[in-house]
């Protein structure tokens, strides 16, 4: 299996994939007008000329370079946008701001010339080689298409947080917004065995933190049936939740009151209501929709309820294994994802109503676990047993196993469809407010 004498790379579909990635990537970038273009939308990340040179950079770098020990285009900016920063404050994001950054020209050209010599290794070059740390299974091809489509979920959480004034409205963007709150209720989950990961060869492609398979004994829980929605979530904020700190861990409480979070980062207060921040109009507060709100947020709301956030193998019970004590590929069975199975895909920008995909429920009747909004575990991000960094990106995981980030599991309305799989990992900061991520509710049965 993993010695692989048939290729896992089909030239064709990748470039396909490539091109047709590099194509949203620049749908994305054509949102924004020229303003935003050295503007920082999110204090703790770079400005937005950055990722338009990091992901053609990041794709030299790791097949030309890395893989193909070619030279690359331009060692400059090749080293400029090598990598991006995930500082722990202010302070620290200070010590690793630039004063000034490429003219936007340069930037795309650079860009052209590196499409240019990734479509042309995808078309003639040995890009998959036996033994070979990066070319092995085609490792470096799909690293750099899913760090675009990675990066793709980092561009939309940027232009949310840009004014309205410095994007423009395509015509396509449609707003789902009607749906009722369904009752909250919660489902048994059954005791049973969770595999988290995957098998080097059992999978086309996974990055490094996904191996080795982790089989974890769960015992019974209980989960919500549905994500926490907005409507949900306010009635913590009317019950005081944002001043009480009992719901609150140390540090949580800390930034709470630090940084003046006062509610959820994609909300706002109107005159008198409450609005969603949309990412092209302000929209009055969806409440069937989920909340999205970050771990902290997310973690005092279930303390106030008296439950809890699932750990990163309950979620995978609750999406994946079946009350017969098998497991599946999808939470809905083995089909390949698609429109009707959750809101994922870049087909909204925004979030819909929970349980508006009910083709893509769990065995256990579970809605959503794949769109519409990830979900935060409690599960502290890590390696499993035996990880090893993998060759293409050595620093991708392992330089965030610092106990300092949690597992996020699913998909958001943004997250491609190629990134749709059991085994995917992701990780943020516990205080980190501007992804697209929501939760649910677990409590402990008397079984
Ligand atoms: C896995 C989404 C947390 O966005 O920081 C992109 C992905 N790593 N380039 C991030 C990533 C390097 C990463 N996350
Ligand atoms: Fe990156």
């Amino acid at each position: 299996m993993d010695g692989a004498s048939h290729p896992v790379v089909d030239r064709q579909a990748s470039i396909d994939r490539f091109r047709e990635t590099r194509q949203r990537t620049t749908g994305m970038f054509d949102l924004l007008t020229e303003e935003a273009y050295y503007e920082q939308p999110i204090p703790l990340r770079h400005p937005v000329v950055f990722y338009e040179g990091h992901i053609p950079a990041f794709s030299v770098n790791t097949l030309i370079k890395r893989g193909l020990g070619r030279d690359g285009l331009d060692e400059d900016l090749e080293r400029l946008f090598a990598r991006g920063i995930d500082p722990e404050d202010q302070v620290s994001a200070d010590g690793v701001a630039r004063g000034s950054w490429p003219r936007r020209e340069t930037v795309r050209q650079y860009a052209t010339d590196a499409d240019q010599a990734i479509l042309d290794a995808l078309a003639h070059a040995e890009i998959e080689r036996d033994g070979h740390p990066v070319l092995h299974r085609g490792q470096a091809v799909f690293a750099l298409i899913e760090h675009e489509e990675l990066h793709q979920e980092t561009l939309a959480y940027m232009w949310h947080r840009l004014p309205l004034s410095r994007k423009r409205r395509p015509a396509d963007a449609t707003v789902l917004i009607d749906g009722s709150v369904p009752e909250p209720r919660q489902v048994e989950i059954q005791a049973g065995r969770a595999t988290l990961g995957a098998m080097p060869g059992e999978i086309p492609f996974g990055w490094d933190n996904e191996f080795p398979r982790l089989q974890v004994e769960v015992p019974a829980f209980a989960i919500d049936a549905h994500n926490v929605t907005n409507q949900q979530y306010l009635e913590f904020i009317e019950a005081g939740g944002y001043t009480n700190p009992t719901w609150w861990s140390e540090p949580d409480w800390a930034w709470r009151t630090g940084a003046e979070v006062e509610h959820p980062p994609f909300w706002f207060l109107g005159a008198r209501e409450w609005f969603w921040r949309g990412m092209f109009e302000p929209i009055p507060l969806p409440a069937a929709w989920p909340v999205y709100v970050s771990h902290a947020e997310a973690s005092a709301y279930s303390r106030w309820k008296g439950l809890r956030l699932p750990t990163e193998a309950e979620f995978h019970r609750a999406a994946f294994g079946t009350p017969n004590g098998g497991e599946r590929a999808y939470p809905w069975g083995e089909a390949p994802p698609d429109a009707t199975r959750g809101n994922f895909g870049f087909r909204h920008w925004e979030p819909v109503p929970v349980g508006s995909h009910p083709a893509g429920v769990s065995a256990w009747g579970v809605h959503d676990l794949m769109g519409n909004g990830w979900e935060w575990t409690s599960t502290v991000f890590e390696g499993f047993p035996g990880f090893r960094p993998m060759a293409a990106y050595p620093e991708y995981s392992a330089d965030f196993f610092d106990g300092q980030h949690y597992v996020i599991k699913g998909a958001s309305p943004v997250t491609a469809t190629g990134l749709v799989r059991r085994s995917l990992r992701n990780w943020f900061r516990p205080r980190y407010p501007y992804v697209y991520a929501g939760f649910r509710c677990v409590g402990d049965t008397g079984w």
